[in-house]
């Protein structure tokens, strides 16, 4: 319900409360629902990140997550998703809205001699208007998801528009004035850390670290993602990517990475993950031509003094 114009002084702007989830375990259990598997520490900020209204800034290596749980916030409570891809050289034009200047050129030409206050007032108004994801996330009167997916790409310019947003969830356009968000999003921040965000950024936010998961957890992460695979191929992956990880990599392998391997192996009719086939099939988990002779030089090692898992043959992968 609309229970004020979003574009009015905001004085005038009464904020529904959304409600997100019942108690801090039930997020794991509709994530769950909706295939995200996730640990207490995920389950519980993401409950206080909906019962505070405060942001959650996810940080973590490359595939442990980050996205999907934004993703599977959105599937599991039947939010809107709206998202905002963040990359170097993002502006306030395609994260937040940009006057439609051909159109307006288009009316400025069509008004003839209507004198030019009107037009100037009729050009300023909504449908000249390109909303970009955060305006969008703002004035979206049903329940929203907004995901700020990779903001450590950005520019700091960026940090400094999206204060603005988070803090108090609102946004002036100078010709229309300010925006107040009518039903206040969920959001989610994702990086990977690759350059510190700023204090005020972090101040505002609830700050989620997630990490590889263990052995147990990958496990059924892969098994709900590839459902056809056995339980003991998906544990033999499982337990060499995390052997894969423990090595010095230039890029270790990811969740995903972990669930493609199962779903390449499915695809080739592998029963068992022994040397030969690690040998055939490593390239889908190691994308760096030395981490991959690294690997194969190590596993090999490791596979002379046992096997490379529990039902490797104990022969060299070459
Ligand atoms: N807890 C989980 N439950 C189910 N699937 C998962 C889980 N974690 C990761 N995945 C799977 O791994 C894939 C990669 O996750 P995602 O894209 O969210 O990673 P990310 O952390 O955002 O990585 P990047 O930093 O590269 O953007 C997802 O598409 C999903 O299939
Ligand atoms: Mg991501």
């Amino acid at each position: 319900m609309r229970v004020a114009d979003p574009v009015a002084g905001h004085n005038d702007v009464v904020t529904q409360k959304a409600r997100w989830f019942e108690s801090p375990a039930d997020p794991e259990k509709q994530l769950a629902a909706v295939g995200y598997l996730s640990d207490t520490a995920t389950s519980t900020t993401t409950f206080l990140a909906g019962a505070l209204e405060k942001p959650l800034l996810v940080e973590g290596p490359a595939g442990v997550g980050k996205t999907e749980l934004a993703k599977a916030i959105a599937r599991a409570t039947g939010a809107g998703l709206v998202r905002l891809q963040c990359y170097e050289g993002l502006d306030e034009a395609r994260a937040l809205y940009e006057w439609n200047y051909k159109k307006q050129l288009l009316r400025i030409q069509a008004a003839g001699d209507q004198p030019w206050d009107e037009t100037h007032d009729s050009i300023f108004t909504d449908e000249f208007l390109l909303t970009r994801p955060l305006l969008t996330a703002i004035r979206r009167e049903e329940p929203t998801v907004l995901l700020v997916d990779e903001v450590d790409k950005t520019d700091v310019e960026v940090e400094g528009l999206l204060l603005e947003v988070l803090s108090d969830f609102q946004v002036t356009i100078p010709e229309m004035g300010t925006v107040v968000a009518v039903r206040r999003p969920l959001v989610v921040l994702t990086s990977n850390a690759t350059r510190e965000l700023s204090e005020a950024i972090k101040r505002r936010c609830l700050f989620l670290h997630i990490d590889y998961p263990d052995s147990e957890r990958e496990r059924e992460i892969v098994v709900s993602q590839v459902p056809d695979v056995e339980e003991d191929l998906a544990g033999q992956i499982v337990e060499v990517v995390a052997k894969l990880r423990g090595m010095e990599l230039r890029k270790a392998p990811s969740i995903a990475e972990t669930i493609d391997w199962a779903r390449t192996l499915l695809a080739l009719g592998t029963g068992t993950l022994d040397a030969a086939a690690i040998d055939q099939t490593l390239g889908v988990v190691l994308k760096h031509a030395s981490d991959h002779d690294r690997a194969v030089r190590e596993l090999r090692l490791r596979a002379s003094t046992g096997p490379v898992t529990g039902r490797a043959t104990g022969q060299g992968p070459r």
